[in-house]
């Protein structure tokens, strides 16, 4: 098939007008061909060391801490990142890096009790070979290294293909890598549906960030090739505020997840289910929101930067039109923001219905609503009757309600006193029902995705198994 090329642009969210990249998509035959080098790289790299790996991971971490402050500037400028939490986020790379740098000296495996006293039965991990990886545009440094990082120490080769509202930072971090390990081992393939199907057509094994419906898809392409697969896709995250918590407190950490970074997280907080009276916490949650700083991402005091698009700006001012015409009161924001920038308003929304639209669908974006419940059996009921199930958290100073709780709630995580949004990179992260597919990534858990086992008998020399089964028909006989 002819090579069609086709380019691809990325533009600030906060200056539409500044192109930050403008490269061609990788069509099916450079994606061919990123596999094909990658498939060489991974056999050299499954055969190093372990040290060598690590050592390479470790080179890594530092060359991305080097670069921090530039690579931190360019996440503002392309996905419009609040500064101080882009900062982080690349703090957060660095760490992972090093963090994976020490799995890869970690037992590959099992022994079990063999056949005989002398004999050896082993089970030992193996990389599955060339890993694809999808991932979205809000966490452009997180999501690519939480995946690459585990990939890469435990022997596979990766290559990436990131949303293309992110590819100037994709480049970078691939650039800056690139010295620490060899060549091919990290490739980055730029573009967007297309590429990543002839991504998921080639690789061993694919793991994907982003919305429900390509999310589906993936995992399904995936099985047709008989390849492993996981997918982390959407959230409706709740906070149920039991009537014993701090409102003030509670309002304010429920504002910094539910708009901080635009609200555009899978772990955002978009349901606040407060149970009992909700007008002291309401209007705490007002206040705390209101003292968010809306403006531009380069500021080290702002919190709430534009939206990705255009588009996703029209999808939540119409969300919150929705809202209102279903009987929800506008408790703040619902406009578009002045300026060239994709900014839209912080907003809050009460009395709706818990079957209304914004009560169930992810809008992707700094709004969310208050529901009100008469007792813990409907704060669960309520939490739990979305199609997602991400991260649920829980606002109260009752430990044992708290557990009890939050033994009910559907979802892969849950937070007492604390953000659904933030992550530990350290633990297992991955949700339930439409929200993940395949297993956890993220802590220990990344082994069981990025490896197989090998299950290894050794025998003295001699000492051969007798013929199973023989006295038994003799027996017979
Ligand atoms: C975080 O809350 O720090 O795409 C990370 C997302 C999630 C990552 C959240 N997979 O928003």
């Amino acid at each position: 098939m002819e090579a069609r090329q086709v380019a691809l642009e990325s533009r600030s969210p906060q200056r539409p007008d500044d192109l930050v990249v403008e490269v061609e998509e990788a069509g099916t035959e450079a994606v061919a061909g990123a596999v094909e080098r990658a498939r060489a790289a991974a056999a050299r790299w499954a055969a190093a060391p372990a040290l060598e790996r690590s050592a390479a991971l470790v080179a890594a971490a530092d060359a991305l801490a080097g670069a921090a402050e530039e690579v931190t500037g360019l996440v503002v400028r392309e996905v419009g990142k609040p500064v101080t939490e882009a900062g982080a986020e690349v703090g957060r790379g660095v760490g992972i890096l090093r963090y994976y740098a020490q799995q890869a000296l970690d037992p590959d495996g099992e022994t079990y009790p063999g056949p005989s006293p002398a004999g050896l039965l082993l089970a030992r991990r193996r990389p599955r070979g060339v890993v694809g990886l999808i991932t979205p545009w809000n966490f452009p440094v997180a999501i690519p290294l939480w995946k690459a990082a585990p990939a890469l120490a435990f022997g596979n080769a990766v290559v990436l293909k990131p949303s293309p509202e992110s590819t100037a930072v994709a480049l970078r971090l691939a650039e800056l890598l690139a010295p620490a390990l060899p060549d091919g081992l990290l490739q980055v393939v730029p573009g967007g549906a297309e590429t990543g199907t002839a991504l998921v057509d080639r690789v061993d094994c694919v793991s994907f960030t982003g919305s429900v419906a390509v999310g589906r898809r993936v995992a399904v392409a995936a099985t047709e090739r008989g390849i492993p697969s996981q997918a982390e896709m959407g959230g409706l995250n709740a906070s149920i505020v039991l009537p014993d918590a701090d409102p003030q407190r509670a309002a304010g950490v429920v504002a910094g997840a539910a708009m901080g970074y635009a609200g555009q997280k899978c772990t955002a907080t978009s349901r606040a289910i407060v149970v009992g009276d909700p007008a002291r916490f309401t209007e705490a949650l007002i206040a705390a929101v209101g003292d968010l700083a809306v403006g531009d991402p380069a500021e080290a005091a702002t919190v709430i930067g534009p939206v990705i698009t255009e588009p996703a700006r029209a999808r939540v001012v119409a969300a919150a039109e929705e809202a209102a015409a279903a009987g929800g009161r506008l408790l703040t924001g619902g406009t578009a923001g002045d300026g060239a920038g994709w900014f839209v308003t912080p907003t809050l929304v009460d009395r709706l219905a818990p079957d209304a639209r914004l009560a169930q669908e992810e809008v992707f974006g700094p709004i969310a609503v208050v529901l009100a419940v008469a007792d813990e059996d409907e704060a669960v009921r309520v939490a739990n009757g979305v199609r997602y199930g991400l991260v649920g958290s829980v606002f109260t100073g009752d430990l044992d309600r708290a557990l009890h709780l939050a033994a009910r709630l559907d979802t892969g995580m849950i937070r007492v006193n604390a953000p659904t949004s933030g992550v530990e990179y350290l633990a297992p992260f991955g949700g339930e029902k439409d929200s993940s597919f395949g297993p956890r990534e993220q802590g220990k858990a990344a082994r069981d995705f990025y490896t197989s086992t090998r299950t290894i008998t050794v025998l003295p020399e001699g000492s051969g198994e007798p013929q199973r089964g023989a006295p038994v028909n003799r027996a017979r006989g």
